[in-house]
Order: structure tokens, then C-alpha cells, then sequence
């Protein structure tokens, strides 16, 4: 192969998000909260990131957006190593990332479209440009009818799809959802989750979901990747996962589902 072919192979179009040996320490004296940690993500795939709590989930999705900096290791979106960008190159990537969050964050002074907006507003779209788009997220995630409510008004699974369309307002490519249905019971579970596959499949969205759970793993996701105290055990597809994954970690994970 030559060099040329090689950088080909590498920037491959099928690979929106690649880790390559990534660690992550907050401190000298700490434990990395990630260990040499390398995956690739493919366009138009629902992702899985599972572990417990602590094993370094929510840190691997903050360096995807880069709101954290690895310590060592490159994290790359399209080919391009997030660590080169300039704070201006940092604004226009982040657009092309939405994210959503298990305890929803939306603003509570403002109503369902005044949150949905706020993406917006950062942008150079018109009011009216605005007023059009924040209508079709909101008749696409289905609350048409509670625009003028505040998130105070709504249930946890209204909460979520505000976040949901609030994180599409930018039209991202990329969706990262930290453990976005943990608050949420199984039913609302079920319903937020099948309305991100329905945008997975409408929009090709590609979607990296973090989560404790292999049920949301297996409702949803195409391929999942397991973590266990900041190393990566496991990657596979689901069916795969849940046929033959035999490190302990994915082991107990399992055996919490058939409990
Ligand atoms: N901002 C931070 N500062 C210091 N340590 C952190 C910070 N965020 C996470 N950690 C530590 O990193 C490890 C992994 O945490 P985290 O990524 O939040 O795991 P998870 O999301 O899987 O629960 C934990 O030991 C946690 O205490
Ligand atoms: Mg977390």
C-alpha cells in the first residue's frame, strides 16, 4: 500500500468518529478516567457506550465535542484531529454536534420554543427563519401543541424531546446522548428511544449513546463498545455482544438484564 493509499484508507467516509489510543487523566495523582482507549464510529450508526457508573462514559463523550482535552491520544471527526482546531473551527464543529443529557438542561425561564430556539440564535438565521424551523423540530419530536410551556409544565419524556430538538436545531450529523433515558421509566424509555432511531434512519443521523444499561443497548443500538474502568473490553455488534461477549464486565452487565 502506498503512503497516499494508506491516508486514504484512514479518512475513510465511512468513519465520522475515530479514537486512537486515547487516555484521559484529570490530575497527576489520578487514575486515568480513560486507558489507551481506540474506536471508530461509523456514519448512520446508532453507537453504544456501555459501563457502571465511574468507568469513564460521560469523559469519552466530552472529548468528543471537545469540552475535554485528551491527555494523550487523538480524537478525530471526518479525518480531522479535534486538537489542531482554532477556537473559530471549535464553533462551526460544535454545530455539527448535537448532544442531549439525562437531567434534560433546558432553561427554565424560557418555554419549549424559547429553548429550542437558543441554538438558533447563535446563528445568522432570521426571526422568521427562526419561527419555521423551531416549529417543524417541535412537530418532528411531536409536541406541537406545548410550545408556549415551560419545562416546569411538561414529564420527563417531554423534556427529553425538547432536548432532542433543541441539540437538531443546528442540524448536526452527530448526535452524543449521555445516558439521556436514565431518569426516564421503562415506557418513556422505549418511546424517547425509538424516536432517535426514527432520526437515525430519516436523517442519517449518527448517534454515540451512553449508557449503565443493556436493555437501551439492545433496543437501540447497532454496535456497542463496553468500558470498564476507563479501558475498552469489548466492541461488537449487539447480536454478537449479547451472543458471545465473555470479558466479566459485559458478563455482569447481561446478567443484570435477565434479573
Ligand atoms: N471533571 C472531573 N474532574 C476530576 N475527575 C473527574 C472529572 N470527571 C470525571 N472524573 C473521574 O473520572 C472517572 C470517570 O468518570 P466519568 O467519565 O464521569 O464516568 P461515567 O460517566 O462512566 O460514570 C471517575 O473516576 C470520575 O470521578
Ligand atoms: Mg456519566
Amino acid at each position: 500500500m502506498t503512503q497516499e493509499e494508506q491516508t486514504l484508507g484512514r479518512d475513510d467516509a465511512n468513519t465520522v468518529v475515530r479514537l486512537t489510543a486515547v487516555s484521559k487523566r484529570y490530575s497527576d495523582s489520578a487514575a486515568a478516567a480513560l486507558d489507551a482507549v481506540s474506536l471508530e464510529v461509523h456514519r448512520g450508526e446508532v453507537f453504544g457506550i456501555i459501563g457502571r457508573s465511574g468507568a469513564g462514559k460521560s469523559t469519552l463523550i466530552r472529548l468528543l465535542n471537545a469540552l475535554e482535552q485528551p491527555s494523550e491520544g487523538q480524537v478525530e471527526i471526518d479525518g480531522i484531529d479535534l486538537a489542531g482546531l482554532s477556537p473559530a473551527e471549535l464553533r462551526t464543529l460544535r454545530k455539527r454536534i448535537g448532544m442531549i443529557f439525562q437531567n434534560f438542561g433546558l432553561l427554565s425561564s424560557r418555554t419549549v420554543a424559547g429553548n429550542v430556539a437558543f441554538p438558533l440564535e447563535l446563528t445568522a438565521a432570521t426571526r422568521a427563519e427562526r419561527t419555521a424551523k423551531v416549529a417543524a423540530l417541535l412537530n418532528r419530536v411531536g409536541l406541537s401543541d406545548f410550545a408556549d410551556r415551560y419545562p416546569a409544565q411538561l414529564s420527563g419524556g417531554q423534556k427529553q424531546r425538547v432536548g432532542i430538538a433543541r441539540a437538531l436545531a443546528t442540524d448536526p450529523d452527530i448526535l452524543l446522548c449521555d445516558e439521556a433515558t436514565s431518569a426516564l421509566d421503562p415506557e418513556t424509555t422505549r418511546s424517547v428511544l425509538g424516536l432517535l432511531r426514527e432520526l437515525n434512519r430519516e436523517l442519517g443521523l449518527t448517534i454515540v449513546l451512553i449508557t449503565h444499561e443493556m436493555d437501551v443497548v439492545k433496543t437501540v443500538c447497532d454496535r456497542v463498545a463496553v468500558l470498564d474502568h476507563g479501558q475498552l473490553v469489548e466492541t461488537g455488534t449487539v447480536a454478537d455482544i449479547f451472543q458471545s461477549g465473555s470479558h466479566p464486565a459485559t458478563r455482569r452487565m447481561l446478567a443484570a438484564l435477565s434479573l
